[in-house]
């Protein structure tokens, strides 16, 4: 199919919104902002734009994608929720939530976007232009983060503009994302849940809404080398090196080296050759709205400064702090074990 080499660039009006459907319906590959991150949307019952989607992001086959809805009444068509699932969506929909549910029957899901799983991924965004547009296309929208496989979450347009322009068809440009980083994933397709990937909500959050329908563990994840499919499906998507900079990246620093660069939290650090702060205030709220733009921004600045890494200071690790400590864990992470890209 056609690959545009500039996309589209839609505001989050009426005609845009529409627009933007008429093009996920066309089998088009369109980029929109969620609360979470913007997300790079194709139609989930259309095979050659999940396969397109694949290969606009070259993200390995084996990793299955999360389908959007409008609402839980929707999502529970394609996926059959149990009580807890019930209750959890209930509390936090829309918001930043995927539920992992069993496979309703003769789903029209293609089998690409579920990397042949007989279960599947649901959420529902709190965006309302995006539940419009998930509205009027009528259809499942399949949407992994709007980044080339393994590299930095877009919460901007210009980032999806930046690092996958010339791979998307259009992009409906809704702001910069209210919460920052990704949803939070919880199994529940089988009697034990787990909190397959910490985001927007907190596992402490989470338990809280789950009212005597059992407690979500969080997930033993094995050790997984990225260039082979995971032998043990928990959470297929959780490769070790994620989120990456192009520049190393090093956690926990109580001091900064002169050529690097400094990713703050709180009070900085003296020395470091650029500072970016995630919250001077010391809220993890902020500092995850800011990581991802901040690591973007430092991976382009540092380049052109003679940067040669990246300082990050220690963030709590609690709440807020365990989805933003995993993503900065994956950044860190050696790149040999680097998903192809
Ligand atoms: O906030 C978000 O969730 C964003 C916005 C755009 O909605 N989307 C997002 O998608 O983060 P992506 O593709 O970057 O991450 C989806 C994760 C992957 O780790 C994938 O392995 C996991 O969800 N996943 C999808 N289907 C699954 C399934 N059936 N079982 C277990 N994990 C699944
Ligand atoms: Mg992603």
């Amino acid at each position: 199919d056609h690959i545009s080499s500039c996309p589209e660039i839609l505001p989050a009006t009426m005609a845009g919104i529409a627009r933007a459907a008429w093009l996920l319906q066309q089998g088009k590959l369109v980029a929109f902002g969620t609360e979470t991150v913007y997300g790079l949307g194709a139609d989930a019952t259309q095979s050659l734009a999940v396969q397109r989607l694949y290969q606009a992001k070259g993200r390995p086959a084996y990793n299955p994608l999360i389908s959007h809805f409008p609402s839980a009444n929707v999502a529970f068509r394609y996926g059959k929720p149990s009580a807890l699932a019930k209750a959890l969506a209930d509390a936090f929909w829309p918001g930043p939530l995927t539920l992992i549910l069993p496979l309703q029957p003769n789903s029209p899901i293609s089998p690409l976007a579920l990397a042949h799983l007989a279960t599947i991924a649901v959420r529902v965004p709190d965006v309302e232009a995006i539940q419009t547009l998930l509205s009027l296309t009528d259809r499942p929208i399949v949407a992994p983060s709007a980044n080339p496989s393994g590299r930095i979450s877009p919460t901007t347009s210009a980032h999806v503009l930046n690092t996958l322009g010339d791979r998307v068809d259009a992009i409906l440009d809704t702001g910069p994302a209210r919460i920052g980083v990704e949803s939070s994933i919880v199994d529940v397709s089988s009697e034990q849940a787990y909190l397959l990937r910490p985001g927007g909500i907190s596992l402490e959050e989470l338990n809280a809404a789950s009212q005597g329908l059992g407690r979500i563990l969080p997930a033993q994840k094995p050790e997984q080398n990225a260039m082979s499919a995971p032998s043990s499906i928990i959470a297929p998507g959780q490769l070790t090196s994620h989120y990456a900079p192009t520049l190393p990246v090093r956690l926990n620093a109580t001091h900064i080296q002169p050529n690097e660069a400094q990713l703050a939290f709180g009070r900085p650090l003296p020395g470091g050759r650029v500072t970016y702060n995630l919250s001077p205030s010391g809220s993890l709220a902020e500092a995850a709205r800011n990581l991802f733009s901040a690591l973007h921004d430092l991976d382009k600045e540092g380049q052109s400064q003679n940067v040669n890494g990246i300082a990050v200071m220690p963030i709590p690790h609690t709440q807020l702090g365990l989805a933003i400590n995993d993503r900065l864990k994956r950044a860190a992470a050696p790149k040999e074990n680097h998903e192809p890209a």
